[in-house]
């Protein structure tokens, strides 16, 4: 009954213009003698019927789309293809849909991630607390302990900085920054471990880059891909940090090259999500919190850039880009 009432206000206040028009310019017959009969009779429940198919029916398969939607069928799309007003509708809907799902799966999966990467450690802490109350390997025990808490520090230090920057409304803070000191200060930072590993980091550049971006996001990327090389290459070798600014294109291109055994090829993409690691115990030298090269990530794509690794034949490459100019 409803569609009917529309139908005919439809018709009345768009629906009659149109046939006028139709019936003036295109049938060559007048618009007045529609209203004898037989006409009327012939064209209300036509337009009753259009109006129906092409305008209610459409706006409740959207209604009903909507309301599935809020009761958590997230898989829900409406399969209208029109080029008007409804088919946009339909589409935006369609494209809104598939972002939220989109992040609803991505939360949940990260959910799922940190609930295990804290269950496994603090399994083995309370198996060292038990060793320490029985007075077995307290020593030991106690470093085991000290190393799973600082472990899990890095993880929640980490998750928060990647939550900050992938915020919608997180905003870099852009001052000029001299790239090459930045560089020597990682360098120096980052020391201590290379002389732990029997390595050395060199800066490759052939002239001084100045970049307008925010340092401190910088430092910690090139600290953490620094820190990978230096655990993964082999003893006495030189890790390469190589500088590339290309004005006309406005980029700033950081690579490291370690002499490492790399990693394998269907892992190239997959390092840089959140708790990915090529070998999954994290209990051998290398072994770490598999969310460093996430957090690279999200600080590229904050600054407007991307990062790729590519296998060297020896070695690893890591390539951080950003604009020179945000
Ligand atoms: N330079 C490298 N050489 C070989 N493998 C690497 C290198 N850098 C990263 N990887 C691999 O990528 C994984 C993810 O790195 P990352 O996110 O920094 O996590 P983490 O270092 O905490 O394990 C590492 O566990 C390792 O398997
Ligand atoms: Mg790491």
């Amino acid at each position: 009954m409803r569609s009917i009432s529309i139908g005919l206000v439809v018709y009345f206040f768009i629906g009659r213009n149109l046939v006028k028009l139709i019936c003036d310019y295109y049938l060559g017959i007048s618009y007045t003698a529609l209203f004898t009969y037989p006409y009327p009779i012939f064209f209300s429940p036509v337009a009753v019927v259009m109006t129906y198919f092409y305008i209610v029916r459409p706006l409740r398969k959207i209604n009903y789309a909507m309301n599935q939607f809020k009761l958590g069928a997230f898989e829900e799309r409406l399969d209208i293809k029109r080029n008007d007003e409804i088919g946009n509708i339909a589409e935006t809907f369609n494209d809104l849909a598939t972002r939220i799902q989109r992040m609803i799966r991505s939360e949940r999966q990260m959910t799922s991630n940190m609930g295990h990467e804290i269950r496994t450690p603090l399994t083995r802490m309370t198996w060292h607390l038990n060793n320490i109350r029985d007075q077995v390997d307290v020593e030991k025990s106690i470093d085991f302990l000290e190393y799973e808490i600082q472990e899990l520090a890095n993880v929640s230090a980490r998750m928060l900085k990647i939550a900050q920057i992938e915020r919608a409304e997180f905003k870099p803070q852009l001052i000029d920054v001299n790239i090459n000191e930045l560089i020597y200060g990682v360098i120096d930072k980052t020391e201590g471990l290379a002389i732990e590993n029997s390595c050395k980091v060199e800066l490759v550049a052939t002239s001084v880059i100045h970049a307008k971006t925010e340092p401190d996001l910088i430092e910690i990327a090139i600290d953490n891909i620094v820190h990978n090389a230096i655990n993964y290459t082999v003893p006495n070798s030189v890790i390469k940090i190589i500088l590339n600014n290309d004005t006309v294109n406005n980029f700033l291109e950081i690579s490291v090259r370690d002499h490492g055994p790399g990693v394998p090829e269907e892992y190239l993409e997959r390092i840089f999500k959140q708790f990915e690691r090529v070998d999954q115990s994290r209990n051998n030298e290398t072994g770490g919190t598999g969310l460093g090269l996430a957090l690279c990530n999200s600080i590229a794509t904050a600054l407007g850039g991307a990062i790729k690794a590519s296998n060297l034949y020896p070695g690893l490459e890591i390539r951080f880009r950003v604009p020179l100019n945000c």
